[in-house]
């Protein structure tokens, strides 16, 4: 995989106005993605599913050829991938409608996004579920043995990150899966940080959902993915209903519309959805191996330009074999705000400082006033790094 040669293609990049290393929190868009969403407003502009026209029916065509491109890049049906805004709203979608009537614990851990404790946390204050806690260490790995106890046949739903937004390391979800499964939970996976990085195969992954967000894989904002088996999605309440949801509506009777449908109430993001397709193709041409293999050495030099600064501590697993390209950290004697504004003026580095939006997570790893984060994607470089480091040790002089 040649970075140099894909930074062409982000104008941003190209106009050389930052060394992007938030990619964990949105990530740029190339040029490709932008002429997708620009085709749809000049080549169709209508509304799918709905009017009989010529460019209605373009924009079915569109948006539906998009939503066969999305669920294959994670190896799912079409009609198992259900579109939202974002992440938040698809584990939204999950937590709030799964049926609780049989059995009430949902479990998670204290690693999650706020994304996805919140609407945990908001189902038990009403009183509809219980929440607990899988065991992890301070260090962001697993307390691999007390999966079995802590998921017994009480156990309505796992959800649980793909991958952190806090150490980059990976929940170890074949075990989680299993065990689920042998126990008849149902398992929804927080995929924001996964899907973007790794080939994440929902087949064979075994989950029953998957959340994930265009913008943090070169997509658009205001669209993302929630895939379900399609008996899983069946039987989920309803969420958001109104147009294009139903077969039929009488007063005080309604039928609704199977899975996909039934969840998309309201004109879509068509132009979202197929910038979103366009980079699903962008990131299959590159091929998720070589995006793998090109943030593992990303990984391994981040996390050793960052050691090598004085005061520098690293949050998680120094191993950067247990990483996506995404690494956290505090300089001794700097405040973490500080470090990430001393950055952008200095050499126009963009990070971000804070407990990013997973604080109970940033308590467990030992950081609970918040960390810098720098996350690095495909169009990012070994030569940034060296820059990054360099800056770093300007910076760290003032706190020692
Ligand atoms: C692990 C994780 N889950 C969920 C989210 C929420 O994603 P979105 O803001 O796109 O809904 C994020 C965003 O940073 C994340 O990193």
């Amino acid at each position: 995989m040649d970075a140099d040669r894909l930074r062409e293609d982000f104008p941003i990049l190209k106009a050389g106005k930052a060394i992007y290393f938030d990619s964990a929190c949105t990530t740029l868009k190339p040029r490709q993605v932008l002429e997708a969403e620009r085709a749809y407003y000049e080549q169709a502009s209508g509304c799918a599913g709905r009017s009989a026209h010529a460019l209605a029916k373009k924009t079915s065509e569109m948006f539906e050829s998009s939503r066969e491109k999305a669920a294959a890049f994670v190896n799912a049906a079409p009609e198992e991938l259900v579109w939202v805004k974002n992440t938040t709203e698809a584990l939204n979608l999950v937590i709030r409608s799964f049926d609780y009537s049989q059995r009430k614990k949902i479990l998670t851990t204290r690693l999650e996004h706020h994304s996805l404790l919140l609407p945990i946390m908001e189902q038990q204050r009403r009183g509809i579920v219980k929440m607990e806690l899988l065991k992890t260490n301070p260090d962001g790995s697993f307390d691999e043995q007390s999966i079995a106890a802590t998921i017994d046949r009480s156990t309505a739903l796992v959800a649980i990150h793909h991958t952190t937004n806090t150490t980059g390391m990976r929940a170890p979800l074949e075990k989680i899966i299993k065990i689920a499964h042998d126990n008849g939970a149902a398992v929804l996976i927080d995929g924001a940080q996964g899907v973007p990085h790794s080939g994440v195969d929902f087949r064979r992954l075994g989950a029953d959902f998957l959340a994930f967000s265009g913008h943090k894989m070169l997509g658009p904002t205001g669209i993302g993915c929630l895939v379900g088996k399609s008996e899983s999605l069946e039987k989920l309440d309803s969420f958001i209903v109104g147009g294009e949801t139903v077969e039929s509506v009488h007063i005080g009777k309604v039928q609704f519309m199977k899975a996909p449908k039934r969840f998309e109430g309201g004109i879509q993001n068509y132009a979202g959805a197929i910038g979103l397709a366009a980079a699903c193709d962008y990131l299959s041409k590159i091929g998720m191996k070589n995006v793998e293999e090109h943030e593992k050495k990303l990984a391994k030099r981040m996390i050793e330009a960052v050691q090598s600064v004085p005061g520098a501590a690293i949050y998680g697993s120094p191993s950067s074999e247990k990483r996506s390209a995404l690494v956290s950290f505090n300089l001794k004697g700097v405040k973490h705000h500080q470090v990430a504004l001393m950055c952008d003026s200095l050499s126009k580095i963009a990070l971000r400082s804070g407990v990013f939006c997973a604080q109970p997570a940033m308590e467990s790893l030992g950081a609970p006033e918040g960390a810098v984060r720098a996350s690095l994607y495909v169009y990012n470089t070994e030569k940034e790094i060296s820059l990054f480091k360099e800056t770093l040790e300007k910076i760290a002089k003032l706190g020692n």
